[in-house]
């Protein structure tokens, strides 16, 4: 733990979080049993890049269940001190602490990485692309990464040069249905409500790519009584959006209509200084994409003729032409570092496909092919069962 402070009303305010979270991770308490019995990790060492957060600490607890021990660090922005606190107070290795920016994030990781891992569990890929870069791969058997944007880095930047099985997460579509579309779409918004205090009905949003999180976030928006322009690159998903009576646009054809801008695209540089010169006086963004990139933050901060942190979670700038634009939660994701992440039953299932997948590695790593691969079929197929028997009464 590397938090000057740790203090004991921290370390129980993190433990009554755990303790309203965890009864409600009902599939993983299942797993929990399974793996306590089994041991499918025993004398393994995982090295882990997840939210560190009260549902990945159900993830913590069927893992340590399983046999294995574990060092973790957070994102940028998403650590909750508390839990931190909480964690390292049951003898898991924790790195970092929520004020971490992506220097110190980068610093963690290494710091995970020096445990030596077998295993790793990743979001984003900097585990793995450190480990490449940096560290020998040797040993490591293999892993699972949570998110889009580190399936992209994989199948790109890091292709060919993985040489053990990653288990992509993101590519169920049990992920893509209930935590991307539902859950973000949801805590999207509950993030944007929480840090500005203002209210949705009425207020002009322009949701930037309309995969699975942007179209939950769109329709969640358009619940609360938004009024709702899409931008998206692909015909296809555009069209979707039409179909749904969703206003679709060219990012250029919104920027003087758009009060609020929410990006979800995993892309870089999406919104630029010279977008946000045309928004209107008062425009406010927010990212919900893995990385605070999806802006262009140092050509903003380049350009901006001043910049003050007006409240928590609110960065004002002004801009040559006198108008004042309004950054959230740093660009971060604004559901988990604005708002307390997507909920618990909707992790309860992603984090129960990380936990099968982790033993599925540690069990059949030598016959599982190299790099990026999908979730088993039979591994989407449980967990859906589970989650219908748990939550639907199925
Ligand atoms: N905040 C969270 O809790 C959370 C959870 C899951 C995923 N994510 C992240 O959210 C991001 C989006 O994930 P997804 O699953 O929706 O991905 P996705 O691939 O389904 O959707 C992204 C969409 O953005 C579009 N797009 C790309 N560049 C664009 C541009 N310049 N302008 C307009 N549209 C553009 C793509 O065509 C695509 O339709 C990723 O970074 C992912 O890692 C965040």
């Amino acid at each position: 733990m590397n938090l000057e402070i740790v203090s004991s009303e921290m370390l129980e305010q993190g433990v009554r979080k755990l303790d309203w979270i965890f009864p409600r991770l009902r599939v993983l308490n299942m797993l929990c049993e399974e793996f306590e019995r089994e041991k499918p990790l025993k004398g393994l060492t995982i090295g882990m890049c997840l939210h560190v957060e009260p549902k990945t600490a159900g993830l913590l607890r069927v893992l340590q269940a399983g046999g294995a021990k574990v060092a973790v660090t957070g994102s940028p922005g998403t650590t909750q001190d508390d839990v931190a606190i909480a964690l390292a107070n049951t003898g898991i290795s924790v790195y970092g602490c929520s004020r971490d920016k992506r220097t110190e994030h980068l610093e963690n990781i290494r710091d995970v990485l020096r445990h030596q891992p077998q295993l790793l569990m990743d979001n984003g890929a900097d585990l793995t692309a450190t480990l490449i870069e940096e560290f020998s791969a040797n040993g490591v058997i293999g892993g699972t990464e949570e998110t889009t944007s580190g399936a992209h880095r994989l199948r790109s930047e890091l292709r060919g040069r993985v040489s053990f099985p990653v288990i992509v997460i993101n590519d169920s579509p049990l992920k893509r249905i209930v935590e991307n579309e539902h859950g973000v779409g949801q805590t999207t918004v509950e993030g944007f409500l929480r840090v500005t205090n203002l209210m949705v009905p009425g207020k002009r949003f322009v949701v930037v790519g309309y995969g699975h999180c942007g179209r939950g976030i769109a329709k969640s928006l358009k619940h609360f009584g938004g009024r709702v322009t899409v931008v998206e690159i692909d015909p296809v998903r555009a069209l979707e959006a039409g179909m749904l009576g969703i206003e679709v646009k060219d990012l250029e054809d919104t920027l003087t209509w758009g009060e609020a801008f929410i990006t979800a695209t995993g892309q870089s540089g999406v919104l630029t200084a010279k977008h946000m010169m045309k928004m209107s006086n008062g425009a406010v963004l927010a990212n919900a994409g893995h990385f605070s990139t999806e802006f262009d933050l140092s050509g903003l901060k380049n350009i901006a003729k001043a910049e003050e942190r007006l409240v928590d979670g609110i960065d004002k700038f002004v801009l040559p032409n006198g108008n004042e634009i309004f950054l959230l939660a740093e660009g971060e994701m604004i559901n988990l570092a604005g708002g307390k992440g997507n909920p618990a039953e909707n992790m309860d299932m992603g984090l129960a496909l990380q936990a099968l997948a982790i033993k599925r590695i540690a069990q059949d790593h030598v016959e599982l092919g190299k790099g990026a691969q999908p979730v088993p079929h039979e591994i989407n197929q449980r967990v859906a069962t589970l989650m219908l028997n748990s939550i639907f009464d199925y």
